[in-house]
């Protein structure tokens, strides 16, 4: 599973086009660089893909986060809708009460720098949580060991929450995050290519077309 945190909608085009990816992420400074309003962006965003589109909730309350919550289900009113909700003290109340009104609606907990914030979301009913790779190791927190820790005790626990960590900056982040025990990541579109773009690979499979081009023009010749 891989999600593409942007709110570009030529990124999500071209990334819906390979065909390998579960769903967009976003957050209000990624919906901030597409210079339109979230209900505007949100719905482009829904016509592009096929996949889950998380929204992120804003409010410093429990009560204001579940009211924007509330105003985000029902402005879009689309089953690929999920929540991303900030895991600190008033988020984490209003993930729980979240859950007990609609069960059915994926909430993403989210500015996570920690094991215990993955641990409290969890209980509060959280499906995923995403951890922020780049940021964690910015200020020096093992980022990896977060990973690691919260995935043993999410199977001890047998507590169903997936880890879907974000804040990538490059794709060794992402290669050693799935190492620590990490469900699934979330990846800007320059990562997501040059995932695939290694410069030995390419420069193996430049050679392997110009190798077929000369084998087409040597059976040309012999006809
Ligand atoms: C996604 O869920 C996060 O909001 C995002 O990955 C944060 O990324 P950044 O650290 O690059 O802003």
């Amino acid at each position: 599973m891989l999600y593409l945190d942007t709110a570009n909608l030529d990124q999500i085009k071209r990334a819906e086009e390979i065909g390998i990816i579960q769903g967009v992420t976003t957050n209000p400074t990624i919906l901030l660089k597409e210079s339109q309003q979230r209900e505007e962006i949100i719905k482009a965003i829904l016509a592009v893909t096929n996949g889950t589109v998380f929204v992120q909730t804003v409010g410093t309350t429990d009560k204001d986060i579940l009211s924007d919550a509330r105003h985000i289900l029902a402005a879009f009113q689309d089953e690929r809708i999920a929540l991303k909700i900030p895991a600190h003290l008033e988020g984490i109340k209003a993930m729980k009460r979240m859950k007990s009104e609609q069960s059915d609606v994926a909430i993403l907990a989210t500015a996570i720098y920690s094991t215990e914030q993955n641990v409290l979301a969890a209980i509060a009913g959280a499906d995923y949580v995403a951890p922020y790779i780049n940021r964690m190791q910015n200020n020096r927190i093992d980022a990896y060991e977060v990973i690691a820790e919260t995935r043993k005790i999410y199977d001890e626990q047998q507590l169903a929450t997936k880890i879907l960590a974000a804040s990538f900056k490059n794709t060794g982040q992402i290669i050693q995050t799935l190492c620590a025990g990490a469900h699934t990541v979330t990846i800007p579109y320059d990562l997501l290519t040059s995932m695939a773009n290694k410069e030995l690979a390419l420069g193996a499979i430049q050679q392997f077309n110009k190798d077929a081009a000369t084998l087409t023009s040597k059976g040309d010749q012999n006809e």
